[in-house]
């Protein structure tokens, strides 16, 4: 219910009203969180839209907060399939269990084993624009990059410094049994095809799942755990934590068994090793 609740307070125009402890989000499940920090709890909470400064900055955030619910609008010279940033970051980065947005900017700069190197906020997002977007990145002087990353540091601002954020991320989901694809199908078709396509595409009423205008398989959502999650929480739309451990787990190694567009650059990640085995690649 607090969901859905804020899932229309936001499209409705970025008010508040969605703050509040986090709710279980294992579901009292297997769920792994894959993030640690020092620092004390912080809550979930994110600024009311009355906080959005006048002048410039406000209009970055409020273009930022466009860029990520309108991706195919109004960053189409960078993205390379049909999917829109808030497809997988729910409610406009808002949902505390989709790899939301609030405290984010806290993070950064940050370590990242993938790419070998300490990421700024910005290198974090095109590695989503060329990997989730299979698109191209945004150029680090484009004022589209900088607002996409405005709003989330306005979205971030009432979450302390070094504070642990439970909430971050997407956790991996391991259950006990290796996946059975072949009940995976039988989930898709039962509980996923009616708004995904029977052929995995996209309809209008959700985006592709699989094929040319999904993410490639450089992507996190490749992996079959953070995809597994990730349908756990949100799958079926606004009826999260509906299927079992395993269900959820069998329709993502039938989701990522499927094609999809390749990652170019696979070959440069992980320079250091220590590459996960659940990397499709
Ligand atoms: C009631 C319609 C509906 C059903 C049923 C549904 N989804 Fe979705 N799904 C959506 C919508 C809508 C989105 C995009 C969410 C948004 O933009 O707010 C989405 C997003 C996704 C995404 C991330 C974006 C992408 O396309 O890669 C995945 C993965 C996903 N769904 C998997 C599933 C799986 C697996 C099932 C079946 C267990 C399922 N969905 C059932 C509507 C649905
Ligand atoms: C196909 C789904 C998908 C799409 C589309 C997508 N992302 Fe992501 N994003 C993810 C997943 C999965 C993660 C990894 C979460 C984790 O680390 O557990 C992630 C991580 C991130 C992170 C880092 C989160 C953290 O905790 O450090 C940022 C920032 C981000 N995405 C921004 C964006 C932006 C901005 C867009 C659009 C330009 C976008 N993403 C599009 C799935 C997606």
């Amino acid at each position: 219910m607090r969901k859905s609740l804020c899932a229309v307070i936001v499209l409705l125009g970025l008010s508040g009203g969605c703050a509040g402890p986090q709710d279980s989000r294992s579901g009292g499940q297997s769920v792994t969180s894959h993030t640690e920090s020092d620092g004390l709890d912080a809550i979930f909470t994110h600024p009311s839209s009355d906080s959005i400064p006048d002048g410039r900055r406000g209009e970055q955030i409020r273009l930022g907060y466009q860029l990520v619910v309108h991706t195919q609008e109004f960053a189409s010279s960078y993205v390379g399939n049909r999917l829109t940033c808030t497809n997988c970051h729910l409610d406009a980065g808002l949902d505390p269990n989709s790899a939301s947005y609030v405290g984010l900017s806290r993070a950064y700069p940050e370590y990242r084993a993938r790419t070998g190197l300490v990421v700024t906020l910005a290198d974090r997002i095109n590695e989503c624009v060329e990997r989730s977007l299979n698109g191209k990145p945004i150029p680090h002087d484009s004022h589209k990059l900088r607002a996409i990353v405005a709003y989330i540091e306005w979205l971030s601002k009432d979450v302390p410094s070094g504070s642990r954020m439970a909430w971050r991320g997407i956790p991996r989901l391991h259950p006990t049994k290796s996946p059975d694809v072949v009940n995976g199908t039988k989930v898709f078709t039962a509980r996923c095809a009616f708004c995904h396509g029977a052929d995995g595409q996209g309809t209008m009423a959700a985006p592709p799942l699989w094929g040319p205008q999904s993410y490639n398989i450089g992507a996190e959502m490749a992996r079959i755990p953070v995809a597994a999650s990730f349908i756990k929480s949100n799958m079926p739309r606004t009826r999260g934590w509906a299927l079992s451990d395993q269900d959820a787990y069998d329709v993502a190694a039938y989701i990522n068994s499927q094609p999809r567009p390749d990652f170019p650059g696979k070959g440069h990640d992980w320079p250091k090793g220590e590459k996960p085995a659940d990397v499709p690649y």
